[in-house]
């Protein structure tokens, strides 16, 4: 169930260049989140910020949620310089989060650049299932690198800077045949999760993708977020952001 509330923030660090890391409680919201599923905030009270801002749950501990974001531009900026103790109005948990099925032998996690953001709560889930999972990160470079705790992660940089040197996706290739019967998880940039599909399909892996698209609403009432699915027009918000991968229409929508 959906819940509208207004929330403080308990904690708010810098963790990268550009990149911050919020905490703040909600019992309810808490108790009810899943992996892949985002809120839509916004600073409380009149303010120079109309809309909602759309970010995915990163990581859920006792009453607090996580938000692991990137500054882009003025909503995001301005939510930078909110500190511990500023009140916000939140709308969440919303969306369809990952689907986790004990079928697979491994769950295979790839994330680019900011798409690591919902990933750490999925991994945590995952552990907490005892399920096998592995991470495979990957970013531009060693100075752009989020922290992530996962153990036996296999790091990628387009640069070499460390780790494989190449696309998290093709560093993913080079293991593909080691996994039995694996599930793949993925968010990044749009061409990432392109090929991610077209790898999937190729190898007959079951994959779900976590989608990004422009917000307004959040919750289906604006058509702001419609994306081309194979069958028809889906709303991001709503129906995702997480898909079935074989569901996005990716030459049509993307002809990337
Ligand atoms: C489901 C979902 C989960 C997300 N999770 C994260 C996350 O965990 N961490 C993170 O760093 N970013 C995440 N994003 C992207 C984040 O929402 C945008 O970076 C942010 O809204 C930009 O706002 P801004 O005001 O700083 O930028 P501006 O460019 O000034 O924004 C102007 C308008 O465009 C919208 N907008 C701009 N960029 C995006 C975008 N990429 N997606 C959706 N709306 C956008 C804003 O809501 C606003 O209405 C997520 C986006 C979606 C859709
Ligand atoms: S943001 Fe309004 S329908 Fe998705």
């Amino acid at each position: 169930m959906m819940l509208e509330q207004k929330v403080k923030i308990t904690s708010h660090q810098k963790i990268a260049p550009q990149v911050f890391l919020m905490a703040y409680a909600s019992p309810q919201m808490a108790a009810q989140a899943r992996p892949g599923q985002f809120v839509h905030l916004k600073p409380s009270g009149p303010g120079p910020l109309l809309l909602r801002r759309p970010f995915s749950i990163n990581r859920v501990k006792g009453s607090n949620l996580f938000i692991m974001y990137r500054v882009v531009g003025r909503g995001t900026s301005l939510i930078s310089s909110l500190p511990k103790g500023t009140e916000m109005d939140v709308l969440g948990p919303l969306g369809k989060g990952f689907e986790i099925s004990r079928k697979y032998s491994e769950h295979v996690i790839l994330a680019g650049g900011m798409g690591l953001a919902p990933m750490q709560f999925l991994a945590d889930r995952l552990k907490a299932m005892k399920l096998e999972s592995r991470i495979f990160y990957g970013c531009a470079g060693k100075k752009e690198m989020l922290p992530c705790p996962a153990p036996g992660k296999i790091i990628a940089t387009d640069d070499g800077s460390c780790g494989y040197k190449g696309f998290v996706t093709d560093a993913f290739l080079t293991c593909i045949d080691k996994f039995k019967k694996p599930v793949v998880y993925a968010c990044g940039p749009w061409p990432m999760l392109k090929r991610t599909a077209m790898i999937c399909r190729q190898h007959n892996i079951d994959c779900q993708v976590s989608l990004e698209a422009f917000m307004a609403c959040g919750v289906g009432a604006c058509q702001g977020c419609v994306v081309k699915g194979v069958k028809e027009y889906v709303t991001v918000c709503r129906q995702g952001p997480v898909f079935d991968s074989r569901e996005i229409d990716w030459e049509q929508e993307f002809g990337l």
